[in-house]
């Protein structure tokens, strides 16, 4: 329901529009040579030639009127820059954590923690690893164990929750192998298994396992933001108390965060890192130093730091959150309605198509996920990404055998305050196309790929069968 007047129904964008990007336009016949010369691979298209970029929510998002007017104010000093103080301020009042290293972004500070704490030998338990998560533990040498909701093996399945933590299975492994595990991880929202919140239930749950087996809780709080909004509309003891406060909460349920914050933190570059034992303090800093600069700035400028304490600010604002959450469920139910499957509930941040269902007879190692994400393109210029067997699938060095992901997803993450609704209705038009033109979709094959994060560089080309 619109907050602002009950009679209406739509929810409008909180904002107007001040200054505006042209976006570009291609053909179909220019899209089909370019999908070839990119190798059937999104990443390799110049975004001059993408029309709706749904590529990723991570940094893509717009800027407010007040963040631009704060990264003036940046203060550029090597060393103990005003602009750092204020986000030291800003991120210690937001979580409640004694130490605050900035950082380039979400993969910087991964590196820097489970350097200290990964290793060969140690398992990572976590609701679901990210792929760049995922990357830096096994980089370690460590084992990197998703453990997610048994709801999420079910698209369709309408869990309020079904970004948490399997308890069970968490139980087990410390039960187990205690030992083994420096750290238990949530990640909220649950992004690989479409951006699901993580219940303050759940959370607190863990909290409670991680206190019995003495072992420190990470988030990778990413989408805080998203998380605390969507335990305000599920979870009833939390329906009166505000989104910040519910983000405040979640924090001080654990030891430590890291974020990326090109997401929630409204910024198109950022990360931090967080946490409250002092013993970590001096092997992170330290680290920090040597790869990412001076603890004040941490590979950032000073005007990224302002840009970044101003949009740690703006994101709980529930009317942004309120129609930030209804975008992605327009586009959700559009897509539906048009005879698109998709992930149920909605997430935060994006829609998943599921391409298994979508095209039940393409087999996994036709990549149908990357299929359907290139035929999108293909028809309407729409750029998404794959969360599949491309992404998450593994392929045996020795007989070169491929195993296939758990899912087979199209993501189409909507960026930040960037896209209007009459963008989002054009997307639900191609995709009510794809569905009616959907025997013309080519599987692919993977003709180059790297040894580790493949679905960044591989290169496909279309099978005829
Ligand atoms: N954790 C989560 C849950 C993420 O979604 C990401 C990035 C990272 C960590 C890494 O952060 O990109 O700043 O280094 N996700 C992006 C995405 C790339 O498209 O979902 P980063």
């Amino acid at each position: 329901m619109n907050p602002m007047d009950a009679r209406f129904r739509t929810i409008i964008e909180p904002f107007r529009i001040k200054v505006v990007e042209p976006i570009p336009f291609t053909d179909r016949a220019e899209r089909a040579e370019l999908l070839e010369v990119a190798g059937y691979n999104l990443f390799n298209l110049p975004s001059r030639k993408v029309t709706i970029d749904l590529l990723t929510d991570s940094g893509t998002g717009a800027m407010s009127v007040q963040q631009w007017a704060q990264m003036f104010k940046g203060d550029e000093a090597y060393a103990g820059a005003e602009s750092w103080h204020r986000l030291d301020r800003t991120v210690r009042d937001l979580t409640g954590f004694r130490f605050v290293l900035p950082c380039h972004q979400g993969r910087a500070a991964e590196k820097l923690l489970f350097t200290v704490l990964g290793g060969t030998g140690k398992v990572i338990p976590n609701n679901s690893h990210f792929d760049t998560t995922r990357a830096h533990v096994e980089y370690t040498g460590a084992e990197a164990r998703d453990l997610p909701s048994r709801a999420t093996a079910d698209t369709q399945l309408e869990d309020p929750f079904k970004g948490n933590m399997n308890l069970e299975a968490l139980e087990r492994l410390l039960e187990s192998e205690a030992d083994r595990v420096p750290l238990v991880a949530v990640t909220i929202t649950n992004n690989s298994a479409g951006g699901q919140p993580v219940s303050m239930a759940n959370l607190k749950a863990v909290r409670a396992l991680c206190d019995r087996f003495k072992k420190p809780l990470f988030l990778d709080a990413a989408r805080f933001a998203e998380n605390a909004f969507f335990v305000k509309q599920r979870e009833p003891e939390y329906a009166e108390r505000s989104v910040r406060a519910i983000a405040e909460e979640a924090f001080r349920l654990a030891d430590g965060c890291w974020i990326s914050a090109k997401k929630d933190g409204m910024v198109n570059i950022g990360g931090l890192l967080a946490f409250n034992d002092e013993a970590l303090h001096e092997p992170l800093r330290n680290l920090l130093i040597l790869n990412e600069g001076f603890p004040t700035y941490g590979g950032l400028a000073g005007r990224d730091l302002e840009g970044l304490a101003q949009g740690l600010l703006e994101v709980t604002d529930e009317d942004y959150l309120r129609y930030r959450a209804r975008s992605v469920e327009y586009l959700g139910r559009g897509l539906e309605e048009a005879g698109v499957p998709v992930l149920k509930p909605f997430g935060g941040h994006a829609v998943y198509v599921d391409a298994r269902r979508f095209l039940p007879r393409m087999p996994a190692h036709r990549f149908p996920a990357q299929a359907v994400s290139a035929a999108l393109y293909l028809e309407g210029g729409i750029r998404s990404v794959e969360i599949g067997s491309l992404m998450f699938g593994r392929k045996d060095p020795q007989t070169g055998q491929e195993y296939p992901a758990p899912q087979e997803l199209v993501r189409l993450a909507l960026p930040r305050r960037v896209y209007t609704q009459a963008h989002v209705d054009y997307c639900i038009e191609v995709g009510a196309y794809l569905a009616a033109h959907k025997d013309e979709i080519r599987g692919l094959r993977i003709v180059q790929e790297a040894p580790i994060l493949r679905h960044f560089t591989a290169r496909l080309a279309p099978v005829s069968e």
